[in-house]
């Protein structure tokens, strides 16, 4: 640090200073002591040895050794973009969440992700993506911490670990970096069939997009919305790209990932730069809050299903715009820490098993990658709204706290009483009846496994079924065990009979018979996910 060489908030001052690194008059020390050179170590003459009271050299060097954090366990690899959020207004008549309403802009910021890589893996991998934002609102922080797919490999979040370590690179050669080619993940998604809607989703179009600015974007989880009378809705978040949705062709993903390993990173900076902002509309599915917590049928807790939107309608409720690139990687997108639990009032966490282990997930990780409990006080996490918590101490602690007594009620200052006025827009969970039996098992309503990928083959045009047949046929022909590869066409078999006779001809292995019944969709609706309608009779 040293004249001219940070902002002390993050913000960008307008200065052309700011794409200065060291604009002051001179150099310092951390200390602030001048440097007349920093070129040269300290030495018993010029040919002589080094002397270990060099406290500039000492300090550079340690700074230098440290300036690498551990990389995310997951969505290593990604790239970010402020904007602001505008509410229409129109979830008003469910949700008292101020940044919902009409015309309320709201600062944001968004970090766009591949999950498997690392950080220097290529972004035109086949893989899920991020779409995390987090809303700097006048109640405090919200994060909507969604992907660019609707539904997730499994159902229960005590599952997380298994499936990254299947899905991430083998532990004896680090291979594959950033693919899902390999033995492990398939093994997996073949052992744990609740994972076949997200696979084949994967191997469709969809997980390979040509940018950020062209994916959708799905808060996956039942979340609940609350009114001021405290009536509740549940709903399901969506972004939709004023772009449309637009996905590479195999070989640009392959080509771009060697030609230019930055393809979407790139693409997005230079679309803010230039002033083509991207922009999605935020919406929501709403369902009325039953005790089930079903819907036609559908059971919203379980990560693995869709509502299909002719059953339930997207209504959008806010526009995001992204116009403003950050002005240093490092600050912004790599300590950014979002979290399913940063909420704001009139909107709530269902039971959803995989919701809950994030709760934990995500606080529990930050603490270990950004080195202690004060991450909160980083400029890019701090809130709009004013902060006046207990939390004191820990590493890296940055603020100066007044006050002897960080707890109440207290006998010596009286502060911050809880009067009326204060627990007036405080945020309350809302009081769900919580009874049964302690068990871990599952519930019948999640055994469903193959009837929502039927759904979305078969939604699919002729041209996308071939780029599903030629995925699964690659990613599996990765895979050194023969039996992985005929447990996975079992499971192919499952959704349907020519997906799998036809990769299993490329894979020149027999195709094996179904093992349930195929469901029938009809006459239930189509799947519009994927702006398809039903292939005519
Ligand atoms: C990171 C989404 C499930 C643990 C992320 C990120 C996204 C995301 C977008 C990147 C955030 C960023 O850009 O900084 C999702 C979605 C899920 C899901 C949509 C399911 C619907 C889970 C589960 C767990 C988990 C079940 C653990 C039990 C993590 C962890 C990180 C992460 C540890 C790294 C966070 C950090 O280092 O700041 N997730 N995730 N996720 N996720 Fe998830």
């Amino acid at each position: 640090s040293g004249p001219g060489t940070y902002s002390p908030t993050g913000q960008p001052t307008g200065n052309p200073q700011d794409k200065v690194a060291q604009g002051g008059a001179y150099l310092t020390t951390a200390q602030g002591l001048r440097l007349p050179d920093t070129d040269h170590s300290l030495k018993a003459g010029p040919r002589g040895p080094v002397l270990l009271q060099d406290h500039h050299l000492r300090e550079k060097v340690m700074h230098f050794d440290h300036e690498r954090i551990p990389e995310r366990v997951v969505h290593a690899r990604g790239a970010g973009a402020h904007g602001l959020f505008r509410g229409y207004g129109t979830a008003s008549n469910i949700t008292k969440a101020a940044f919902l309403a009409q015309d309320v802009e709201t600062p944001v910021f968004v970090r766009f992700s591949t999950v498997i890589g690392s950080r220097g893996s290529m972004d035109t991998a086949r893989d899920t993506r991020g779409f995390a934002t987090k809303f700097y609102t006048s109640e405090g922080v919200f994060d909507l911490v969604g992907n660019n797919c609707p539904i997730f490999f499994i159902q229960d979040a005590i599952k997380f670990p298994d499936v990254i370590h299947a899905a991430k690179w083998h532990p004896d050669r680090e291979i594959p970096q950033a693919q899902t080619a390999h033995d492990t993940f398939w093994d997996f998604v073949g052992l744990h069939t609740e994972g076949t809607f997200h696979t084949i989703w994967n191997m469709s179009d969809r997980g390979i997009p040509r940018s950020y600015r062209m994916m959708e974007g799905f808060g996956v989880h039942t979340f609940r919305m609350v009114d001021a009378e405290g009536a509740t809705t549940l709903v399901k978040f969506h972004w939709k790209p004023k772009l449309g949705v637009h996905s590479l062709v195999w070989e640009e993903a392959q080509l771009l990932g060697g030609v230019d390993p930055d393809f979407h990173r790139r693409d997005l900076a230079d679309a803010i730069e230039a002033g083509a902002y991207p922009q999605w509309e935020l919406g929501i599915q709403t369902f009325p809050d039953t005790p089930e917590q079903t819907f036609e049928g559908i059971d919203l807790l379980d990560s693995t299903k869709i509502v299909p939107e002719e059953l339930a309608p997207v209504q959008p409720i806010g526009l995001l715009t992204l116009n403003r690139n950050p002005s240093n990687f490092f600050a912004e997108t790599e300590q950014v820490a979002f979290h399913v639990g940063h909420l704001v009032p009139g909107i709530d966490v269902t039971d959803d098993p995989l919701l809950a282990g994030r709760l934990f997930s995500y606080l529990d990780t930050q603490l270990t990658r950004l080195a202690g409990p004060n991450f909160p006080q980083i400029p890019i996490n701090r809130p709009h709204a004013p902060v006046n918590d207990m939390l004191r101490d820990g590493f890296h602690q940055a603020a100066v706290h007044r006050g002897v007594a960080p707890y109440r009620p207290n006998s010596l200052d009286g502060g911050c009483p809880f009067t009326a006025g204060a627990v007036e827009g405080g945020y309350v969970e809302v009081p769900m009846e919580v009874s049964g039996r302690k068990v871990r098992e599952a519930p019948a309503s999640f055994a469903d496994h193959f009837s929502q990928s039927r759904l979305f083959w078969l939604s699919l045009t002729p041209v996308e079924r071939e780029h599903t047949i030629a995925a699964y046929t690659f990613e599996l022909g990765k895979c050194y065990e023969q039996a992985i590869k005929e447990r996975y066409l079992r499971v192919l078999a499952n959704i349907d009979p020519v997906l799998c006779q036809q990769v299993a001809e490329g894979l020149g292995l027999p195709a094996p018979q179904a093992s349930e019944p195929l469901a029938d969709p009809r006459p239930s609706p189509a799947l519009s996910q994927v702006g398809q309608t039903w292939p005519a009779d």
